[in-house]
């Protein structure tokens, strides 16, 4: 059987004083899967993958490579699993991109020098080297994006949680992404509000509805179930 990198078990959180934001989530992702996490706004998705590397903490239990995700385990469990944050460019803030990239290595004990190297080496992968001594804030939001993806990988992640990664990339930009993320070896949780995106990327998803995980399978089996949430489209004409 395959080792499971994170196993969730009744996951429970409300946010002070506030409704439910989880009520009793259980999940599991094993080595080498990628998995789409779906469901309306407000559904608890993001709320749940702050959970992952204990950044809110609730009642039930969560595990990630066997640990505990607690206090004692945070600083492990953090080399572990990367976090990409839907507003991750805002993030970027060192003069260049080389330097940002680098910062999470250095921040980890690596000398300056091996962590440039390990920086340069995540922009390579990403496909951003040439842009390594531009300024962050000049770069394009794909740009800002695969940087920020980037600064994740020089860290050395078993597992990426990327938390709506498309928002603001054109359709070409949504592709790439997928095929730069698809060819990385790591574990993925990709929430998202992209079908051809999580299609591409994702063999199985998961569908959050008020803070519980109510479908799971096959993506495509998970989108044909839940079509109508993904429709953009106004049932009237608005014209
Ligand atoms: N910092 C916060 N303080 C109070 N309530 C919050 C906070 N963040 C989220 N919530 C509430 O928790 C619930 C779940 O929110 P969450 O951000 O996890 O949803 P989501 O599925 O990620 O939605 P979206 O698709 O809009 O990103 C919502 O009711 C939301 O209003
Ligand atoms: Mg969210």
């Amino acid at each position: 059987m395959k080792r499971p990198l994170i196993e969730v078990r009744d996951l429970r959180f409300r946010y002070g004083g506030g409704e439910a934001a989880l009520n009793g989530v259980s999940f599991r992702l094993d080595e080498g899967e990628s998995v789409a996490l779906f469901g309306p706004n407000g559904s608890g998705k993001t709320t749940f993958v702050l959970h992952l590397n204990g950044l809110l903490q609730g009642e039930g239990s969560v595990e990630v490579c066997g640990l505990p995700v607690e206090r004692r385990n945070l600083s492990a469990i953090r080399r572990k699993i990367g976090l990409v944050f839907q507003d991750s460019e805002s993030q970027l803030f060192m003069p260049t991109v080389l330097e940002d990239v680098a910062f999470g290595p250095i921040n980890r004990g690596l000398s300056r020098p091996e962590a440039l190297d390990r920086a340069m080496a995540a922009l390579r992968t990403v496909g951003m080297d040439a842009a390594a001594g531009r300024a962050p804030y000049h770069l394009s939001a794909g740009e800002q994006k695969k940087a920020a993806i980037a600064g994740i990988l020089a860290t050395g992640p078993e597992i990426l949680v990327l938390d709506e990664p498309t928002t603001f990339l054109d359709p070409p930009g949504q592709r790439a992404l997928a095929e730069l993320l698809a060819a990385l070896p790591q574990a993925k949780i990709v929430v998202t509000h992209n079908i051809p995106f999580a299609l591409a990327l994702c063999p199985r998803a998961v569908f959050f509805q008020e803070g519980v995980i109510v479908a799971e399978g096959p993506t495509a089996e998970v989108v044909a179930r839940f079509r109508w949430n993904f429709d953009s489209a106004p049932a009237k004409s608005l014209r």
